[in-house]
């Protein structure tokens, strides 16, 4: 048998941006490199859970034992993630874009003409919160917060509002996004663990780690 901690669980992780078109040839995205995510996929995978990867565009390798399915906006992360269940655990990492443009172009919008065009924003599915509260909720879910002040206070408020078990927050006002490091801290019901700066894929497997302890208590209770 398969003694890791995390042997026969079932881990969904999201990672990266997500692309939000505009026509053919433009799109909204933001800086998210995935690297974190990836990191914590390939984490829970060493400790022998069966990892589904959703990731956003990113030129990131796939990690060992991972199974990845790719998408590229909001809307098609959400449908994958709901495709995924039932997962023992879920760490939301991905950058989901807040908002898409409201109607799609087909046809490249052309520049000719005068006023430049309006775009039209409608407001994405909060896939965190949709699953938090959802049926088929993971017995953990993990969201991630990037900030870049009142990290702390900001993360409590939205492990409450997005109905999270963890809050992993991550001052982002230095250089992490793109970056090889991080910061974080956990902030859980039962409190805040900072931890010490140190490289995503040390980051991820302490998390990786804690996820295992503590569905382990939850299965001795
Ligand atoms: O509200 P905010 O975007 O800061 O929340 C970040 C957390 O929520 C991350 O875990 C992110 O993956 C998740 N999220 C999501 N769907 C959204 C927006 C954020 O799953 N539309």
């Amino acid at each position: 048998a398969d003694h890791r901690p995390l042997a026969d669980r079932h881990v969904l992780v999201t990672a990266g941006p997500t692309w939000e078109a505009i026509d053919p040839v433009r799109y909204i995205a933001n800086r998210s490199s995935g690297k974190q995510g990836f990191a914590i996929a390939a984490a829970a995978a060493a400790l022998g859970a069966k990892v589904t990867l959703v990731a956003g565009p990113v030129s990131l390798r796939t990690p060992a034992g991972v199974n990845r399915v790719d998408v590229e906006s909001a809307e098609d992360m959400a449908r994958a993630v709901k495709v995924a269940l039932p997962a023992d655990v879920a760490v939301m990492v991905a950058a989901v874009a807040d908002w898409r443009p409201k109607e799609y172009r087909g046809e490249k919008i052309k520049k000719r003409g005068s006023a430049p065009p309006a775009l039209m924003l409608a407001e994405n599915p909060d896939i965190l919160t949709n699953l938090a509260t959802g049926g088929n909720r993971p017995e953990l879910v993990i969201g991630f917060a990037a900030e870049t002040e009142n990290v702390i206070e900001n993360a409590k408020q939205k492990r409450k509002r997005k109905v999270a078990d963890w809050i992993v927050a991550n001052d982002v006002s230095g250089d992490v996004m793109g970056g090889d490091r991080n910061r974080v801290h956990i902030v859980s019901a039962d409190g805040v663990e900072t931890l010490d700066e140190m490289p995503k894929s040390a980051v991820a497997m302490a998390l990786a780690e804690r996820i295992a302890a503590s569905l382990k208590v939850e299965a001795a209770e």
